[in-house]
Parts: structure tokens; sequence; C-alpha cells
């Protein structure tokens, strides 16, 4: 009689919170890595990317999101937990925050925790120390991520040149036929999220994390996506040649891993500063968006198996990617090109005829609290600044973007918080400048973008108690994005904005400082 009781009871509680929150619904996470928002989507005119924007199309799409430090790792161990790298002390690849700082919870354990079945596809947790080797199962998921078997050929010599030897290079059309287990890591993930959706008979909702590996170097991807795109058209892509003069050094990433593929280390680029030919710059952007294209032709097989009535989708990258301005590559800096990511999401609840463009600045740390709000599940509190950080282990340090889906507020307010570290003051080989390991970790870039500035902080951090010194200043830089979108002119020295720079740098001090 009790049991039949509870049981009455249970279906009621089901009943009614179905009709105070509405269904339950699934979601399905995309991340892309390194993806910059180079779509058609975006107002990017070279990209091929149809299924993006066509996704876009019935969609809301931020136009300022940023990450919040450009490096794989750091940006997903903060995305992923909420947190901030500060909170986390995660700057490199070589530790796990639940063992290293605090036991924190995740995204996707949330989800796990109220009743969802929860699963990753491919890279969602960087792999290896930094998710302690088992992409944080059990904690996060029902069952161990999938991770695509051709994977473990990422870095092999797999890249055939022109006769035909095979070499680890950076831009690397390859046949199929010819790759060891004749697919690619993407191909097998796509298959595997196809799979999942459309076998997925269980009575509790789904969460479901799928990390595509490109547009990531090396820029590997079946030949017809280069013969898309004409080498000429990337040209003019940016008409920097040389490091800007007033750069800080401590800004500069040498981009060393593209310099250590076969395809470019003998080419003798100079090192730190380059430059890389115009050839090759347009060599490596023509790869860049083919790899784009690659990946956009995967995510439409995929999303055309997603059920949209009943399925929430968030679509972003974890960082984005220089490819030439200010004559830099690749990630690892504190610019505009480095952080800045797309970030597109779409709910049942809010039907769209139109793409909804939302201007408001966007951090991925708020991707956590918003996919709990859309889903209908219990708010995550904010966690608390003076409270050790080990106490509070379920919290956000971002805020939820729900509210301007309703169209409540407009955002102005918001800013986001990113970060770098150095080794030193100069562009290194050894250590590595463009990814510190913690040990060498010497300066930290501290930036702030706001709706109209960038302003950038580097000065002293000490890797042994994680603080840092105000006052022992390495570079300092502020770009106006009202009459400056590439970030071309440091306006650090310009008198006449003594006041913006004093007023930006107080603002950023404050909020690095809890
Ligand atoms: C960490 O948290 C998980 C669940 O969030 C729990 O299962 C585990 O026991 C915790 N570990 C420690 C050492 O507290
Ligand atoms: C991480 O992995 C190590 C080695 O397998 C294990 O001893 C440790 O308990 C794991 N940490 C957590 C939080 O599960
Ligand atoms: C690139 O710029 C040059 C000079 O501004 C111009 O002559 C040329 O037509 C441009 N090429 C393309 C492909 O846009
Ligand atoms: C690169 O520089 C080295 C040393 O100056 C020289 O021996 C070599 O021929 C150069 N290689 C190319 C491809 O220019
Ligand atoms: C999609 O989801 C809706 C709402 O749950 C459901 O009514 C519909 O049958 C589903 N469609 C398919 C093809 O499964
Ligand atoms: C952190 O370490 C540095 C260098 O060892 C030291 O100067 C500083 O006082 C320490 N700060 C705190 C808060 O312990
Ligand atoms: C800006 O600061 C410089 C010295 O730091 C000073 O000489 C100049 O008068 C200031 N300009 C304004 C507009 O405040």
């Amino acid at each position: 009689m009790t049991i039949i009781l509870l049981f009455l009871l249970h279906i009621f509680m089901l009943v009614t919170h179905s009709a105070k929150n509405g269904p339950r619904r699934n979601v399905v996470f995309v991340i892309f890595d390194d993806l910059r928002p180079a779509l058609g989507g975006y107002g990017d005119r070279l990209a091929q990317t149809p299924h993006l924007d066509a996704f876009i199309e019935e969609s809301y799409y931020f136009t300022r999101a940023y990450s919040q430090q450009s490096l794989c790792a750091p940006s997903r161990n903060s995305m992923l937990t909420g947190r901030r790298p500060d909170t986390l002390h995660l700057y490199d690849f070589y530790n796990y925050w639940r063992d290293f700082t605090g036991n924190f919870s995740t995204l996707p354990q949330y989800f796990k925790s109220h009743n969802y079945y929860t699963y990753g596809i491919g890279k969602v947790f960087h792999p290896g120390i930094s998710s302690n080797n088992t992409d944080d199962y059990p904690y996060s998921w029902s069952l161990p991520t999938f991770r695509p078997l051709s994977e473990k050929y990422m870095n092999s010599p797999v890249c055939p040149d022109v006769s035909g030897v095979l070499r680890k290079n950076l831009i690397c059309p390859v046949h199929l036929h010819t790759q060891p287990l004749k697919t690619l890591p993407d191909i097998e993930s796509t298959a595997e999220a196809i799979r999942f959706v459309s076998t997925y008979k269980r009575r509790r909702p789904f969460f479901l994390a799928v990390g595509f590996h490109k547009p990531h170097i090396n820029f590997r991807f079946p030949e017809q996506y280069i013969e898309r795109f004409n080498l000429e058209d990337f040209n003019n892509y940016t008409k920097d040649t040389h490091k800007p003069a007033d750069m800080p050094n401590v800004a500069w990433n040498p981009y060393i891993d593209v310099r250590a593929r076969d395809d470019f280390k003998h080419r003798n680029i100079s090192f730190p500063y380059g430059p890389i030919s115009t050839t090759q710059r347009s060599q490596i952007r023509r790869a860049y968006y083919a790899a784009v294209a690659y990946v956009d032709d995967l995510f439409g097989k995929f999303i055309a198996q997603v059920n949209r009535s009943n399925t929430i989708i968030l679509v972003t990258g974890d960082h984005g990617w220089s490819l030439g301005e200010h004559a830099e590559w690749a990630k690892y800096s504190n610019f505009e090109v480095a952080l800045r990511v797309p970030l597109v999401m779409r709910s049942p609840e809010f039907p769209l005829l139109a793409s909804q463009r939302v201007d408001a600045i966007a951090e991925l740390v708020d991707i956590f609290p918003t996919l709990v709000d859309l889903a209908h599940l219990p708010p995550l509190p904010q966690c608390k600044k003076s409270a050790a950080s080990s106490d509070d282990l379920t919290c956000s340090e971002g805020k939820s973007l729900y509210p301007l889906l309703q169209g409540v507020g407009s955002g102005e307010h918001h800013v986001a918080l990113s970060q770098y570290p150095r080794p030193g003051m100069e562009p290194t080989k050894h250590p590595n400048s463009d990814k510190p390991k913690l040990v060498n970790i010497k300066v930290m870039g501290y930036t702030m973008r706001t709706t109209m500035y960038r302003y950038t902080l580097w000065v002293r951090f000490n890797a042994n108690n994680f603080t840092k010194d105000w006052s022992d200043i390495f570079g300092e830089e502020m770009y106006d994005h009202r009459s400056d979108v590439g970030e071309e002119v440091n306006l650090i020295k310009r008198p006449e904005f003594n006041e913006t720079r004093k007023r930006l740098k107080d603002q950023l001090v404050a909020a690095f400082s809890n």
C-alpha cells in the first residue's frame, strides 16, 4: 500500500514538474577544437560552412563570446567546471583539478546528478593527465567517453608529400584509403554521435557532448575540401607582415608548434618574429578554412539526426586561432583572434523564425549555468568569493545567459576576463613561451574585453602560491574596438586615453583580485 502511494506521489510530482517546467529536454553540446568564428553565419565571406550557417539561422548567436585562456586544457577545464583558471590553478596540461585544487562538479556531472544520461564523444575534456586519463569518468559521465580509434595517429607521419613520403606536416589533405584504419577521428565521432541519438531508448533525457578535433592542427582532412578554396583569396586576409612596434614582446606567441611541423621546419622562419612568406601565409589560412568546411559537413550530418523539437543544442569552440593578425599564428595569446569563439544556442522553448544576434559579452564560463537554466534544472549558485574554493564544490563563476534569451536585460555591463601565462618577458623556445609548464610561469597576462575596449596587463606571477604582483608590470595594452577591431594600435602611450586607461586598469585589477 505504502509503495503504491509512493508510486502515485512520484507520478504526481513528475506531472507537476512537467506542468511547471515543460517537458524535460535532451541536451546536445558541440565543441569544435580551436575554432574562431570563421563561419558564413558570422559574416565571414571566405567561409564555406552551409550547415553551421543554417543552424545559426534558427538560433541565438553571440558575437562577443570569449574563452578564459587560449589553450585547450585550461579552457575546457574552466568551461566544464564553470570556474576561472585562477581558481582552478590550471594553466597547462599537467594537473587534474579534483586531485590538485578541489573536487569541483562539472557541467555533465550536474546533469548526471539530475537524472540525465550523460555521454561524451571525442575531445570534450582535454585527454590525458588533465582529466586523469579517464575524461573524468565516472564523475561526469554515465559511461566512458567514446574516443575514436584513429585518434592515436593524430601526430604520426600520415601526410604524403609530393613524392609520396609520409610526413608530420601542418597542411595535410589526404585520401582516406591511405590513412591508418582508412578513416579520420571526426568521421568516427560523427558516426558514433549519429548512432547514439538515433538508437537512444531510455526514459531519462540525455546530455550528449560531441567534441570535434578539427580545425586544430594538423590540418588533416579529405583532400576534396582544399580544392574548394582558391589560394589567392587568402592573400589579403590581413595586411600584417611584421610584429607591431607597439606590441610588448611578452604579448607575442612565436607559434612554435607551427614551426615544428615537417613542412615548415626547414623554411628558415626566423625566431621569434618571423615573418612567414606570403604564399605560406595563404596556404595556412586556406588549410584552416578547409578544415572548418570539413567539420561543418560532419556537423551537418549529425545535426540532421537530432530531434530538434525536444533538444537544447549549444555549439561553441574552446578558443580562437590567429591567422596572421599581428603577423602571429596559432593560439597562445591574449588577442581577440585567439580568444573569441562562436557561441550558438537554441531551445524548443524559444522557437525562432530567424537568427537572433546577441552582442552582449559572453564567456565560456557562462555555458554551465546557461545550460542548467535552459534545461530548467535547479539554478547553479554563484561561487562565494570569500569562501575557500574547496568548500564550494557545485557553483559557477559565470553568469547565466538565459535572461538574455528571454529578452530580459541587455548585458551591457558584462565584460569578458581571460588570461595567458608566460615564462618571462621575451619569447623563448626553452621554456616554450607558447605553453609554459606551471613551474616555469613567471608572468601572467590578464585581459578584459568591454563592449568598447580590450585592456591587457602583464604582471609578475608566483607559481608557488598563485599570487600576482600588480605593481611589477611587464607589458600593458589597450585597443579601442570602435575604431580598431583588429587590435592594431596600442593606445597605452596616448595621453588623451589616460583616464580611460586608469579606469580600465582599476576595473581589471578589481575583477581579478578575489
Ligand atoms: C568527489 O566528488 C564525487 C562526486 O561529486 C564523489 O563521488 C567523490 O567521492 C568525491 N571525492 C572525494 C575525495 O571527496
Ligand atoms: C586519478 O587517477 C589516479 C590514478 O589512477 C587515482 O589514484 C586517483 O584516485 C584518481 N582521482 C580521482 C579523483 O578519481
Ligand atoms: C589584394 O589587395 C591588392 C592591393 O590592395 C589588390 O590589388 C588585389 O586585387 C587584392 N586581391 C584580392 C584577391 O582581393
Ligand atoms: C636555412 O638557413 C640555413 C642556415 O643559414 C641554410 O644553410 C639553409 O640553406 C637555409 N634553408 C633554406 C631552405 O633556405
Ligand atoms: C521528436 O520529439 C517530439 C517531442 O518529444 C516527439 O513528439 C516526436 O515524436 C519526436 N520525433 C521523432 C522523429 O522521434
Ligand atoms: C608568494 O610567493 C612570493 C615569492 O615567493 C612571495 O614574495 C609572496 O609574499 C608570497 N605571497 C603570499 C600571499 O604568500
Ligand atoms: C597623461 O599623462 C601624462 C603623463 O603620464 C601627462 O603628461 C599628460 O598631461 C596626461 N594627459 C592628460 C590628458 O591627462
